[in-house]
């Protein structure tokens, strides 16, 4: 029952065709599948291939469509008996390919393909010769914006706002690089009533304004809580208050300067963060899409979408139990207002095809709420799976150790400054406690100090499914054991370190090395290594860092307990094969790293 094809290798000098660049191997085997589909069903023009890995003994990927295909074919005169010899058939007319080494049918039409070794090993030494970036996955969106980290302004950036900085990072990353030309859009919220106190406030402190200086009003948190405190407390300051915002709103020089000044002050404490963790972003702040909010509400209003209810002009969502607000009673836009419109702006002038938004999910209804008053609008297709789309990326909560929403010991929101030193400290303790401090320079000490204190809390993040809650504890993610930064960190290194000891010049091998796969877990890991481009397309796509995570940590723990418990490396007949499949984890991991943000290191 058992079909094997003969497998033909091309020698490792000829250039990689485009084709066997693809290291999607579901991709590959999706294509073989398809012209078999067809040759059964041949006025279906829409067979798409069913293809997935598998875990069993009986094959590496499996095609799932027998049974699909025959709740289709039957009772129409169709010579099969049912899915099983369906898949009989579909494995049938299978091309010869040199992916495939077998393939058999079991159960109820499943068809089991192993792939073949020697193709495993040949698309593996392709990529070391001609980089990773050839696994690259190939999106169908051509440009997305990726709207994240987005903290307000006069307003410490928390631990919320960790989240959202590191999980959009993380998308933005792997979008980039499946070939989407990305805009990474920092939307502060740098606009709204309560600028109307923080300027009175600034000039009741500052009645000049050329003597407010960063450290000044550095502590941009108590500013914003003080003048908070005089705004409920004073009434006549509370009425100067709301006039500054209507002069603010109307141009006046003064608030105008007042206000660019608060942002300033914000802003480079916000870009200290993001330096720290490596996070590149583009700002275009809610008053950014202030001139063009007139213009999109008249466009509503002209396709018929506004209404006036209790004096507010109001856009009404099927489904939803109130209306989504878009021009307030006393006349002013809002938060739903200046994201129509950069919705509209992203949309039109900025040409973008996918537009993700990462917040809490405490935020999803207001999301829900546009994107349905943008269908309505026709300016998104109504189906979800067609471009242009939007996507909500929403994720849980941070909690403490008490399991309450995470918070210092006086109750006050965490600052992400403070979680940051403190993650550097701890990991640069422990590294001295591993004697680091004698063999290393102190550079070289504060360098893995911070790529494994910002790699841990980075990782601790992006590990857990986004939408559940979870507890920030610094020991666990600070641990070397376990699915912890620390722990695939080091794993990196060690690898790294088998490579150096070895006294081969690895690039030597590359351009002239055979890998052979002959071991089960030589096999498995090549396997495993084959896989990075899939996963990081589900994971791109499907909006899930996650996805990554749990492949990395499984690539480290099939390197070490299926390969190299099993198999030595340095002084074997294997060698050359050994340190390539050495090189090609690390290669993959440090790609890994860098799409999740983490900063490898290499020794340790
Ligand atoms: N500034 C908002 C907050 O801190 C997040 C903005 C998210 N982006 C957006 N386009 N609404 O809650």
């Amino acid at each position: 029952k058992k079909l094997v094809f003969a497998t033909k290798t091309q020698p490792l000098s000829t250039m990689a065709t485009d084709e066997e660049r693809v290291g999607n191997v579901k991709r590959q085997l999706a294509k073989l599948f398809e012209s078999s589909l067809r040759a059964i069903v041949p006025d279906e023009s829409d067979v798409e291939p069913l293809i997935a890995p598998c875990t069993g003994k009986f094959g590496d990927y499996q095609c799932n469509n027998a049974m699909g295909l025959w709740s289709k074919i039957k009772g129409k005169g169709t010579e099969f008996r049912g899915p099983p010899s369906v898949g009989q058939a579909i494995m049938k007319n299978l091309p010869p390919s040199e992916i495939v080494e077998s393939c058999s049918v079991a159960g109820p039409g499943f068809v089991n393909v192993v792939l073949s070794k020697s193709w495993i090993a040949k698309t593996i030494q392709n990529m070391l010769r001609d980089g990773i970036e050839t696994w690259a996955p190939q999106l169908e969106v051509k440009r997305a914006v990726v709207d994240f980290s987005s903290p307000n302004i006069a307003k410490e950036m928390h631990v919320g706002h960790l989240r959202s900085t590191i999980i959009g990072d993380a998308l933005a990353r792997m979008l980039e690089f499946s070939n989407v030309d990305v805009l990474r859009r920092n939307h502060v919220g740098d606009w709204g009533t309560q600028f109307g106190m923080l300027i009175e406030f600034l000039f009741e402190n500052y009645p000049n304004l050329e003597d407010v200086s960063e450290t000044a009003i550095g502590d941009l948190q108590a500013f914003y809580k003080a003048s908070k405190q005089r705004f409920d407390d004073d009434a006549a300051f509370k009425l100067r208050a709301q006039q500054a915002v209507v002069k603010l709103q109307g141009g006046e020089s003064e608030y105008r300067k007042a206000w660019s000044k608060i942002c300033e002050i914000s802003r480079k404490e916000f870009d200290k963060v993001y330096q720290r963790l490596g996070v590149k972003l583009e700002e275009k702040g809610e008053s950014f899409y202030n001139p063009y909010i007139p213009g999109v509400i008249k466009e509503l209003s002209e396709l018929g979408l506004v209404e006036e209810s209790e004096g507010a002009r109001v856009i009404f969502i099927e489904g939803a139990n109130i209306p989504l607000i878009v021009v307030k009673s006393d006349g002013g836009f809002n938060y739903a207002s200046t994201d129509l419109t950069a919705l509209w702006y992203r949309l039109n002038e900025e040409k973008a095809e996918w537009i993700v938004y990462v917040t809490d999910v405490g935020q999803q209804q207001h999301f829900d709420m546009f994107f349905k008053a943008a269908k309505r609008a026709g300016w998104l297709p109504a189906d979800d799976s067609k471009y242009p789309k939007a996507s909500h990326v929403g994720f849980g909560l941070v909690l403490g150790e008490d399991g309450k929403r995470f918070r210092t010991r006086s109750s006050e929101v965490v600052r992400l400054v403070d979680l940051l030193d403190e993650a550097k400290s701890r990991s640069k303790t422990a590294l001295i406690e591993r004697g680091k401090a004698k063999e290393w320079t102190e550079q070289e000490l504060e360098q893995t100090a911070e790529a494994v204190g910002y790699g841990a809390v980075k990782y601790a993040d992006l590990k857990n499914n986004r939408l559940t809650n979870y507890t920030f504890d610094f020991d666990q993610m600070l641990s070397d054991k376990g699915n912890t930064a620390v722990y695939l960190l080091y794993a990196h290194a060690r690898i790294c370190s088998i490579i150096r000891k070895s006294g081969k010049d690895i690039d030597e091998l590359k351009k002239a090395g055979v890998i052979v796969l002959d071991h089960a877990g030589e096999r498995e890991l090549g396997l495993h290594l084959l896989q990075f481009s899939e996963v990081v397309e589900e994971a791109g796509t499907n909006l899930l860092p996650n996805v990554l995570c749990e492949y990395l940590y499984n690539l480290s723990e099939i390197f070490t307990k299926k390969f190299y418990s099993n198999c030595q490396v340095v002084g074997s007949a294997e060698e050359t094969s050994r340190l390539l499949l050495c090189e090609a984890t690390a290669i993959v991991m440090r790609k890994c790293f860098y799409l999740l943000g983490i900063e490898p290191v290499y020794k340790i």
